[in-house]
């Protein structure tokens, strides 16, 4: 199968040498890149600015920002059978991007913000994509709910759910504990482990 899956964090220009960006590492997309891999699926890995190495033969799109990333899975999404949206995509950007660096010359400086697009929850309306559509969730409460009602507002089977309030898992961590809640109601735990287990264990089940 062909696999699509973006990862990492996203990148908002301020001015030429000033962004605003999240704490993804992109670990747990890189993960699945290489899971997916090691069972002898094609992917197409869009990712974000991050410290990693490419896995193996993964095809490798680079992007900064989430305009650049929505176009880069607008264009490649329907060649895939499964599509996963591990990226933690900012959900805003800056209004206008100066041109030159920003002089701190006053003591306030307003920046307006302005809403990207949802790529997740354009795959299915807006790209036509028919294939297995999975979503992440990185949440600090209402894990369950808000999981439930991101997988049915984005026409998600999947959604994999995980709580970064805690320290121990999550952002940056190597390790991960998750919820991969289903379209069909049905719900698979998976216990603290390696963000690498967690991705195998997520590829099975989409499998
Ligand atoms: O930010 P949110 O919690 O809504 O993210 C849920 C899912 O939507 C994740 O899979 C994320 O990759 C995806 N997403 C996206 N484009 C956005 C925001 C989120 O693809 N602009």
């Amino acid at each position: 199968m062909k696999f699509l899956i973006t990862a990492g964090p996203t990148r908002e220009a301020i001015d030429p040498v000033r962004y605003l960006s999240n704490r993804s590492s992109g670990k747990m997309g890189y993960a699945l890149a290489k899971a997916a891999l090691e069972e002898g699926h094609e992917v197409s890995l869009i990712s974000g600015p991050v410290s990693l190495s490419t896995p193996g033969s993964a095809n490798l799109v680079c992007i900064e920002s989430a305009r650049e990333m929505f176009d880069a899975v607008k264009t490649r999404i329907n060649e895939a059978d499964v599509a996963i949206f591990c990226a933690a995509v900012s959900d805003y950007r800056v209004a206008d991007i100066a041109a030159e660096k920003i002089k701190k010359n006053n003591d306030e400086l307003l920046l307006k913000l302005v809403k990207n697009p949802d790529i997740l929850g354009s795959a299915r309306q807006e790209f036509g994509f028919t294939g297995i559509l999975v979503g992440f969730a990185a949440e600090t409460e209402n894990i369950e709910a808000n999981a439930k009602g991101k997988l049915e507002r984005k026409g998600c089977d999947f959604l994999v759910a995980n709580d970064v309030s805690r320290s121990d898992i999550g952002f940056d961590h190597d390790s991960n504990e998750a919820v991969i809640y289903a379209k069909d109601g049905s719900e698979t735990r998976l216990k603290l482990a390696s963000k690498e287990d967690i991705a195998r264990q997520i590829i099975e089940r989409i499998r």
